[in-house]
């Protein structure tokens, strides 16, 4: 401001005289800008104060100030003018005061006044603004918003007023504009606004130029250049290669193999471009399966991969930088079967007892293979491989009827172990196999069988009843009970006796025991049928006939029929004296009724009264003479006979004959007194004619005999038949029924017979049936042997009775 300060200075001046001018005490006030030159006046205070100047000197005016400070203006004594004697700095003197006031004192003596002069400087625009730092560096995020606002220091000057920073301009540029607010502290709030976002992947730097001015004259500036760096900014999520990372992995893939890789980059910088990766969505079934690096991206196997388990895994992967930005990939992975299943044979419904009789084609069971894996893999083919009668059918899906194809024999394969083996299709195939065990069960189909045809059995008559006496042995396969066999006797009877008291038959063992002693005499033989019967439902059976054949033992004597036993007078031979050597004597004839040796009968004279006289033939038992008879020779001889059989031990008899050798009957002296009553001539001639006709006879039978004897070359049947036996002697049952139990008819005495004297009656039957048939006594002529009259309740020994006699 220019100095228009004096008028208005010196009325101030004056009025402050005015008023003070008793104390002699004016306040003067003036102004004048800094930075003057020396000399330059700022006021008159003469004038203003009205004094004389030439008593200016005198009066010794000089101006003090309070402050020991350099005087700036000085009193012109000569002139009474106030001139700047020093530069003055009003920045130096008042920094930022907006009204710079230099106080000072004009003192005057003689007399004493004190004046106040204050001296107002005023400013000049002598200094620009200034911002703090030439340069600034500022750091400003890419991703920073529009609107941003970064504060930038103000800028000084250190002026004052209109002299001071007035406003401030930004050097145009394409993202920033200058915001200036005042605010409290009386200063400036300097922001740079982004106005248009940073993206430092197109400008990394930016330099803006922001000048402060003031409104001086002429008005002064300062610049300051502001370096913005575009810092990154996590600005690009990853992005990954590709959206869906499909991959197959073949199932049981190694550990550690990897699956597919994942990548995915990072527009931004260090940090923010560095992409990590993690599962963002998975199954915790797949996690245990598959691991992520999280660096590298891949995905590694690292557990067991099993198609069968799961075909398909489907993932999430999260590509994320270091300050959290993330995009998300899907991962497919799918598994590709491998055959690695074997199939699976299970048997269902397994009929694990199949009865034999089941008919060729009879399902027995279903087997149902089963392969874990698919397509091809899973194509199962079965198979038995055992030569077995049984075949698989195969039946809906990945059944297996198992059918019998032959007819099945428990008593030839009772088990059947076979193995199926089951084959898939995949490559290389994978089979298992299954034993199957099968058994038969049992049907009665397999009647006992007999170990023979028939069973012989021999007894010794006289048995001890209870003895045993065969033992038959069926068999029969079945099984168990089926082929458990209970033997049994038929029912029958034989002549009369039931069965079941000759014979009696262990079930279990099949062992036969005798009933009772049987008798040879009365029985050689007899059947019975023996039945096994196994235990069945229903039983089977057969039966085998089981002939019994009871053997002779020695217990009868032989039997002498003629002569009658001992005791008999009329035994008696008539010999005449001139028999010739050799003539037959007498005939002794005996039977046993053994058989065989034991009816093997020999004669042997024992006893004689004349030992060279007679012989006897040893089995014949006829009694010849041995030599001629001389007169010397006794006219009585008597001959004792024995009779043995050939058993063991010998059973024997004897019996004595009388011989009267004279040729007439009336010398007989014995003999005349015993027929004394009886014609002794007419029986002389009766007994000649007698003789003659039994000698005739006898050798007709001999010729007989002896002609038969070489056709059947059987002793024992010597004399069978050969003596006419009437017929009606045999009880038409007696007809031989073989089979039934009934004796043959053929089995008779065998009886030794010889011509006999004249005595003899031929009319005995030397054969007959058995002891079973009663010889009516009237058709003999001799006495019934014991033995011979036996009847039914006799028919079998008692065995601790001694054979009888
Ligand atoms: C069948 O196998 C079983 C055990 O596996 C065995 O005890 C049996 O003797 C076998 N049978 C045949 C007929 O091989
Ligand atoms: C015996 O055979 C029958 C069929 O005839 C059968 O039912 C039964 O089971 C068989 N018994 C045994 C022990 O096998
Ligand atoms: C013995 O078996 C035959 C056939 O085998 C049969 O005809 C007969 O009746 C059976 N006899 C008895 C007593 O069972």
């Amino acid at each position: 401001m220019a100095h228009r300060g004096p008028p208005l200075s010196g009325l101030l001046a004056l009025i402050t005289f005015a008023l003070m001018a008793t104390t002699v005490h004016a306040e003067l006030s003036y102004s004048f800008p800094e930075e003057m030159k020396r000399g330059y006046v700022i006021g008159n205070i003469a004038k203003d104060l009205g004094l004389d100047v030439t008593t200016l000197s005198a009066r010794k005016a000089r101006l003090v100030s309070e402050e020991d400070r350099k005087q700036c203006c000085d009193l012109n004594l000569r002139t009474g003018e106030f001139i700047v004697a020093d530069r003055v700095d009003r920045e130096e003197l008042c920094l930022e005061k907006l009204t710079c006031l230099l106080r000072l004192d004009l003192m005057l003596e003689t007399p004493l006044e004190l004046h106040r002069v204050t001296f107002q400087i005023q400013d000049i625009n002598d200094n620009s603004p200034i911002f703090p730092k030439d340069s600034i560096k500022l750091e400003i995020s890419e991703n920073a918003d529009k609107g941003a606002r970064f504060r930038v220091n103000e800028a000084h000057d250190v002026d004052v007023g209109q002299n001071s920073v007035t406003g401030y301009t930004l050097e145009k540029n394409s993202h920033f504009v200058l915001s200036v607010n005042p605010n409290k502290d009386g200063g400036k709030n300097i922001e740079l606004v982004l106005d248009k976002e940073l993206d430092r992947e197109q400008q990394q730097d930016v330099t803006l130029v922001i000048s402060a001015f003031d409104s001086g004259t002429p008005p002064l500036s300062g610049i300051v250049a502001i370096h913005v760096t575009v810092l990154d900014a996590n600005d690009n999520a990853p992005v990954f290669s590709q959206e869906v990372y499909k991959a197959s992995l073949p199932e049981n893939a190694p550990l550690n193999s990897v699956v597919v890789k994942v990548s995915a980059t990072d527009a931004d910088q260090g940090l923010n471009g560095e992409v990590s990766y993690e599962f963002s969505r998975i199954s915790s079934k797949a996690r245990k399966i598959f691991s992520l690096d999280s660096i590298t991206g891949e995905i590694k196997v690292i557990g067991t991969v099993d198609f069968e388990d799961e075909q398909k895994y489907e993932m999430r992967i999260e590509g994320k930088d270091g300050f959290g930005l993330s995009t998300d990939a899907r991962v497919v992975i799918e598994i590709t079967d491998l055959n690695d299943n074997a199939p699976t044979i299970v048997l269902q419904s397994l009929n694990n007892h199949i009865p034999e009789d089941v008919s060729p084609g009879t399902e027995v069971g279903i087997i149902h293979v089963q392969d874990r894996d698919s397509d091809k893999n899973r194509q199962v083919r079965c198979s038995i491989q055992e030569n077995v009668p049984f075949k698989l059918i195969p039946s809906i899906k990945n059944y297996y009827s198992l059918v019998t194809t032959g007819v099945l024999d428990r008593e030839l394969v009772s088990e059947y172990n076979f193995t199926v083996i089951a084959n898939d299709a995949g490559s290389p195939p994978l089979s298992s196999a299954k034993t199957v065990r099968l058994s038969v069960a049992d049907v009665n189909d397999n009647a006992p069988v007999f170990d023979k045809l028939s069973y012989t059995a021999q007894v010794a008559e006289n048995n001890k009843p209870g003895s045993s006496v065969c033992s038959v042995k069926a068999s029969d396969p079945d099984w168990r009970q089926n082929g458990t066999i209970m033997y049994s006797l038929s029912t029958g009877e034989v002549n009369g006796v039931p069965m079941s008291q000759l014979l009696s038959i262990n079930a279990d063992t099949g062992v036969i025991h005798a009933g009772r002693a049987f008798d040879y005499e009365h029985y050689k033989s007899f059947k019975v049928c023996v039945i096994a019967r196994d235990s069945g439902s229903p039983p089977l059976s057969s039966n085998v006939t089981v002939n019994v054949l009871i053997r002779d033992e020695n217990d009868n004597p032989p039997q002498i029929l003629y002569p009658t036993p001992q005791g008999s007078a009329l035994m008696t031979e008539l010999v005449p004296k001139t028999v010739l050597v050799g003539s037959l004597i007498s005939k002794i004839i005996a039977v046993d009724a053994d058989s065989g040796q034991n009816a093997w009968l020999s004669y042997e004279i024992i006893k004689s009264s004349d030992p060279g006289l007679f012989t006897i033939g040893v089995h014949s038992g006829e009694i010849r003479m041995q030599r001629d008879i001389s007169e010397k020779d006794g006219m009585k001889q008597n001959l004792i006979v024995s009779v043995r059989d050939n058993g063991q031990p010998t059973l024997s008899a004897t019996c004595a004959l009388n011989v009267i050798i004279s040729d007439n009957l009336a010398e007989i002296p014995e003999i005349n007194d015993r027929y004394a009553e009886s014609d002794s001539k007419l029986t002389y001639y009766l007994i000649i004619a007698l003789v003659s006709v039994s000698t005739f006879f006898l050798t007709f039978v001999i010729v007989t005999v002896a002609v038969r004897f070489c056709r059947r070359a059987k002793p024992t049947l010597l004399f069978d038949g050969a003596v006419a036996i009437p017929s009606a002697y045999f009880p038409p049952n007696y007809a031989d029924v073989d089979g039934t139990g009934t004796l043959r008819s053929g089995y008779n005495y065998d009886t030794y017979m010889t011509t006999g004297s004249h005595t003899s009656d031929f009319k005995f039957v030397t054969s007959y049936n058995d002891g079973t048939m009663t010889i009516p006594s009237s058709t003999l002529t001799s006495k019934k042997s014991p033995t011979s009259a036996v009847d039914h309740s006799e028919l079998f020994h008692d065995p601790e009775m001694p054979a009888q006699v």
